[in-house]
């Protein structure tokens, strides 16, 4: 039988062939999807937060029961690998939303993404055709490139960086002090899905090009992109980022303020907090206090390192830098270099800058 599969879907079984999903070798079944959604773990013990699942419409559950394996097709006709059909389940769409995000309600992007899925699921070993679609997206490796990579710049240590945004001031932080601490760097923003008003993937990707080339050491830090849909999941979404870096080869990962969140469905450190939970990740977590600036000391500090407190922290939110690129405008100095600043200004009057709906 012949299954369509979304963009989604694409992305998750090149991840899983090319091992950054390792140690999956396919889509979940109903035994490790119900083992992650509750125990956080696949049924091998493995530490796993996040599902990843096939859909199957309802019309489609029959067919799909009675053939061995599906082929799995893009919806231009192309190609896209085989499915060992080992299993169809439905899944508990509410009960499993709470469970992976901590909510059910649908104002939170993630929860209503995964809520309009088909509950049914085909789970099996995945055998892709040919990898069609990350070695086409910008700076895209794989796990066996980087570790070469990593090796052959003599990096015993290496901190991987997940992001979703251009880089700012207080990421910038982050990664200099990460880059204090060991050989090297790898910022890898990720480029799936992304909720409309999010920069959009190309944006995100011109300010770290930017970055890197005018300011980073260049032999110490390795530029890369990350292709799976963002969840906005938090506290799981942490873990589930630290296990794709660590099989990238990364030894450490940088988990800041409300990693993964949005609105406040997560407390500001509560991703920090629950990667604690978890001391087999294989991957150290660099659970770094948010960095601010600090009006007095004219700076950007941290709790542990500035004694002005409240009064003079320079509050930029992101809806105000989104407002001010709208418009043309440059965000505060103290939020963004105005280098990185033009280059979203640049994505902007083309266009490019957000993703609309
Ligand atoms: S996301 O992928 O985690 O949603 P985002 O770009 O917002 O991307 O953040 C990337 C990383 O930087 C995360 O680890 C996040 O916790 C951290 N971070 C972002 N902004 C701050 C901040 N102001 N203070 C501390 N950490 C931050």
């Amino acid at each position: 039988m012949r299954l369509v599969v979304d963009q989604d879907a694409e992305l998750e079984l090149a991840n899983i062939q090319e091992g950054v999903f390792a140690p999956l070798s396919g889509f979940f079944g109903g035994k490790d999807y119900r083992s992650v959604v509750d125990e956080m773990h696949i049924q091998n013990g493995s530490p796993w937060t996040i599902p990843v699942t096939l859909d199957l419409d309802e019309g489609e559950v029959k067919r799909a029961t009675s053939s061995g394996v599906l082929t799995l097709i893009r919806h231009d006709g192309t190609e896209l690998g085989k499915l060992e059909v080992e299993d169809i389940f439905r899944v508990d769409l509410e009960h499993d939303l709470q469970k992976v995000f901590g909510t059910t309600d649908r104002r939170h992007p993630g929860v209503d993404k995964e809520g309009s899925r088909s509950p049914y699921r085909v789970g099996g070993k995945v055998r892709p055709t040919r990898l069609v679609t990350n070695h086409s997206a910008p700076a895209s490796f794989s796990p066996v490139e980087t570790r070469k990579i990593f090796r052959e710049r003599g990096w015993k240590s290496v901190a991987g960086f997940q992001t979703r945004n251009p880089i700012h001031k207080a990421h910038e932080y982050l990664q200099r002090l990460a880059l204090e601490m060991t050989d090297g760097l790898f910022l890898q923003p990720l480029i799936g899905w992304k909720k409309s008003g999010d920069i959009a993937p190309e944006a995100v990707v011109a300010s770290y090009r930017r970055m890197v080339k005018d300011f980073y050491p260049l032999d110490r830090v390795l530029f890369g992109t990350l292709r799976t849909p963002m969840r906005y999941a938090g506290p799981r979404e942490a873990v589930f980022h630290a296990i794709v870096r660590r099989n990238y080869g990364c030894t450490h990962f940088i988990v800041g303020r409300d990693h993964a969140g949005v609105g406040n469905y997560y407390g500001k450190y509560e991703a920090q907090d629950f990667c604690k939970k978890f001391p087999d990740l294989g991957i150290k977590i660099l659970d770094f206090a948010g960095p601010y600036f600090c009006g007095a000391c004219g700076h950007i500090v941290t709790e542990r390192s500035c004694p002005h407190g409240e009064k003079y922290v320079v509050h930029v939110s992101g809806t105000e830098v989104r407002d001010r690129l709208r418009r043309g405008e440059k965000p505060p100095v103290e939020y963004m270099r105005p280098e990185i600043a033009e280059v979203l200004l640049e994505m902007q009057k083309e266009g490019k800058l957000f993703i609309e709906d």
